[in-house]
């Protein structure tokens, strides 16, 4: 029997976020599904962010009665019907015109958090000015301190709840496959702009009208006649520094007044030290697998690092989650949340806001199932003993 996932234009119908991601495939060009799927190196670290969730087993509980269940949760002291939080991730608008925005009004209208990344392509501004729901702004400490200050307070002063500091950038990540769709930076190959001719619903909605999407938060700090798309591929790796340091975050925490989180984290030391620095929460994280190949996955230390720090500081925790057991199987191993970067973007390049509306809502679903199937009726509920790793258990002689 051949099995067929659907890639129609009706996302409801999307099963799962597979489906959806097999629709941002035909929708997308080449080189923009290389940036979106794509992982540092050899890609090991990528596959095994998604591997060791087949390494943990459910070990359900029966007869409990959980018609009742909710998997509503409070995060910083606010009650949120998920415990999803959209990550942060640049240049959405490649994906969809008015990419940031759409994931956004998305993920708001669930009253789920968005974090809108620095190097988005919407001014952080305009992003609040028309969207709802709770806004959480990412940054990068650049070479360039007054650029980083300028965010910051632009990002204050505009409302956004929290503040997440991407740790893991100081060293600029090496995507290969990104990097073969170029001939130049900014400049496809003869091939992939050929491809990209090959996507014509994709160039209408979203180069034609405008051009290339330029990246709105730090495009004023570029030269002006490097504004556009390739003058942000010359630019911004220039932007990053290897000199961020701890007291990179002694100067966020002084400027910054609300929730303080840095993303990045794998280390229970540094895990620690966020907590010594006044941060309120982390984001156990390994960008995606975009920056350093080899690299563990969170999942692999979030055990120790929430034994160590879950009591002082909230533990949020990303990396491969395509399945609400996904989910549940990092509460079940102490997290508070969940951030979801290529699960939204799929939705996002399948179907705009409709689409990423369907991944939260798969994924909200999926949560909500696998909790009643484990026999719970809250997340707080879950832990470690309805966890199994994938070899048999010996009784204790
Ligand atoms: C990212 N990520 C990211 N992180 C960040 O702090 N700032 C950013 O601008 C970006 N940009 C970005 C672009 C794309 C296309 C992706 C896929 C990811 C990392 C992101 O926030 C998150 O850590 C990962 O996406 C989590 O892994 P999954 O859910 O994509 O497997």
């Amino acid at each position: 029997m051949k099995r067929r996932y659907y890639t129609g234009p009706d996302v409801t119908k999307a099963l799962n976020i597979e489906e959806l991601r097999q629709r941002a495939h035909k929708y997308l060009p080449g080189f923009a599904l290389e940036y979106l799927e794509g992982g540092a190196e050899d890609e090991w670290s990528l596959a095994w962010n998604q591997e060791i969730f087949k390494t943990l087993r459910f070990r359900p509980r029966y007869l409990v009665d959980t018609g009742a269940r909710s998997i509503r949760t409070t995060l910083f002291g606010v009650e949120r019907p998920t415990p999803l939080i959209v990550a942060p991730t640049g240049h959405n608008g490649l994906i969809r015109r008015n990419g940031d925005t759409l994931l956004a009004r998305a993920a708001g209208a669930m009253n789920i958090p968005y974090t809108l990344s620095t190097l988005s392509n919407t001014r952080l501004e305009r992003l609040a000015k028309n969207v709802s729901g709770p806004l959480w702004m990412q940054l990068y400490v650049f070479k360039d301190f007054d650029l980083t200050r300028d965010i910051l307070k632009r990002a204050d002063e505009a409302g956004y709840e929290a503040l997440v500091f991407t740790i893991d950038t100081n060293i600029h990540g090496w995507r290969e496959w990104d990097r073969r769709q170029f001939r130049a930076p900014g400049q496809l190959t003869r091939r992939g702009a050929l491809e990209a001719l090959r996507h014509p619903q994709w160039l209408l909605d979203v180069m034609i009208p405008h051009g290339a999407p330029r990246l709105e938060n730090v495009v004023d700090f570029f030269p002006p006649d490097a504004r556009d798309t390739r003058g942000a591929f010359v630019h911004v790796p220039g932007l990053f520094t290897p000199t961020i340091t701890w007291k990179s975050v002694e100067s966020l925490r002084e400027l910054w007044p609300r929730k303080l989180l840095l993303k990045g984290v794998l280390s229970v030391d540094d895990a620690q030290l966020a907590a010594d620095h006044g941060c309120d929460g982390i984001v156990v994280s390994n960008h995606g697998a975009r920056h350093m190949d080899s690299c563990i996955s969170p999942m692999q230390v979030l055990p120790e690092i929430v034994a160590t720090v879950g009591n002082r500081m909230t533990v949020i925790i990303d990396g491969g989650f395509r399945r609400g057991a996904d989910v549940v199987k990092a509460i079940a191993l102490g997290a508070d949340a969940v951030m979801v970067g290529r699960a939204a973007l799929y939705g996002l390049g399948a179907g705009g806001e409709a689409g990423v509306c369907q991944a939260l809502t798969l994924l909200q679903n999926e949560i909500h199932r696998a909790l009643g199937q484990l026999g719970c009726n809250s997340l707080s509920e879950l832990g470690p003993e309805y966890l199994m790793p994938d070899r048999i258990r010996m009784p204790a002689q």
